[in-house]
């Protein structure tokens, strides 16, 4: 099906599997069609959600990981790099740094560390709650319906665990200590749990071709997700996947991307840090086609460079201040307009 972006908008119910791969190979080729796929999704980013952009505040608080994960740079059979836990007074302390700055939101992102057991980490959500007020956010990965309950019942508001791809082979192929199964059964609870849910997919994974691309597309919307989270695939050397090609045409893990935004209007879509080890200014390019949040580093400087998902992640010798100083000017440079409020999904 060809989609005549100049006049037509795309009518979402038409974006099958096999029309999205079309899209996306259209894009990856001729640039007036990825140029309309990008301004449509724009458009419609900016009548649902205005100029105003959420800052969430990433704190990356653990490198422990027991998972080993084929493609991820922590995967805890890399034993090239110096693993790291926060404590719990470095973590409040973080997240204070984030409310003075302005972040309506912390994301406590870490390996799957059984350190931080559900009470553990309930015991610094209350802390982070009570002396700061703002929306947490956790990135911790599979946990049981119990745990997330608690968690839940702690104060946290959301949570992000991607599906990394929608192909059950490919994902069970990638992940020797989970099931395809399992992850989204995970989301399942969080839904029923009633958190704000967040999910999506490495784009361009190996051996995942623009079928899949389309087909990880049409599952994110099936999901009816109130955050989507996606980012470019990229090898890591200390990984099995070392080595692995980036895709073809760049074009296509933007328009994905633009995608993403015109089939989900109302999602919250964050420009994520790995699209700036892609492209220098990938992430104002993600916030050009769709995305209405930036996720600043707010990671004290010393433990940043430890936590490399991939190669190429930016700003490793910064600290939050500067992160965060930087968000705004590319953000208002961008004729974007800094929020310090939570940003809740409707
Ligand atoms: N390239 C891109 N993204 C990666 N992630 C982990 N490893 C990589 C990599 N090599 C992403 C996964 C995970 C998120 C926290 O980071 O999608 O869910």
């Amino acid at each position: 099906m060809m989609l005549n972006h100049s006049t037509d908008p795309i009518d979402p119910a038409k974006l099958t599997p096999c029309a999205l791969t079309e899209v996306l190979s259209q894009a990856a080729t001729d640039p007036a069609a990825f140029g309309a796929l990008c301004a449509e999704a724009d458009q419609i980013r900016a009548r649902v959600f205005g100029d105003t952009v959420h800052i969430r505040g990433i704190i990356e608080f653990s490198n422990h990981c027991r998972n080993d994960c084929l493609y991820c740079g922590i995967r805890c059979s890399n034993s090239a790099i110096t693993r790291y836990r926060m404590s719990a007074d470095e973590i409040l302390e973080t997240a204070l740094t984030a409310k003075r700055l302005g972040c309506g939101t912390v994301v406590l992102q870490s390996g799957e560390d059984p350190f931080f057991t559900a009470p553990v980490l309930s015991a610094i959500i209350c802390r982070i709650k009570n002396e700061t007020g703002l929306a947490v956010t956790l990135s911790v990965g599979v946990r049981t319906r119990g745990e997330l309950a608690e968690l839940k019942a702690a104060g946290c508001d959301r949570y992000l665990l991607r599906f990394e791809t929608s192909s059950e082979t490919l994902f069970n192929a990638i992940h020797p200590d989970c099931a395809f199964a399992e992850r989204i059964a995970c989301l399942q609870d969080l839904r029923e749990l009633g958190y704000q849910v967040g999910s999506g997919f490495m784009i361009g994974l190996p051996d995942a071709p623009l079928e899949q691309i389309a087909r990880d597309i049409a599952f994110t919307t099936q999901l009816n997700l109130q955050m989507i989270g996606c980012g470019p695939f990229l090898a890591h050397p200390g990984t099995p996947l070392a080595g692995k090609p980036t895709l073809e045409h760049r074009s296509v893990y933007y328009a994905a991307m633009a995608l993403l935004r015109i089939l989900n209007p109302h999602a919250h879509i964050p420009s994520t840090t790995a699209f700036d080890a892609l492209d220098p200014d990938g992430r104002d390019r993600v916030m050009q086609c769709g995305a209405n949040i930036f996720m600043p580093n707010i990671t004290p400087a010393k433990y940043r460079r430890l936590y490399q998902l991939y190669p190429g992640k930016p700003s490793v010798d910064e600290g939050g201040d500067a992160s965060f100083r930087r968000t705004c000017e590319r953000l208002t440079a961008l004729g974007r307009t800094v929020s310090t409020e939570a940003g809740h999904a409707f």
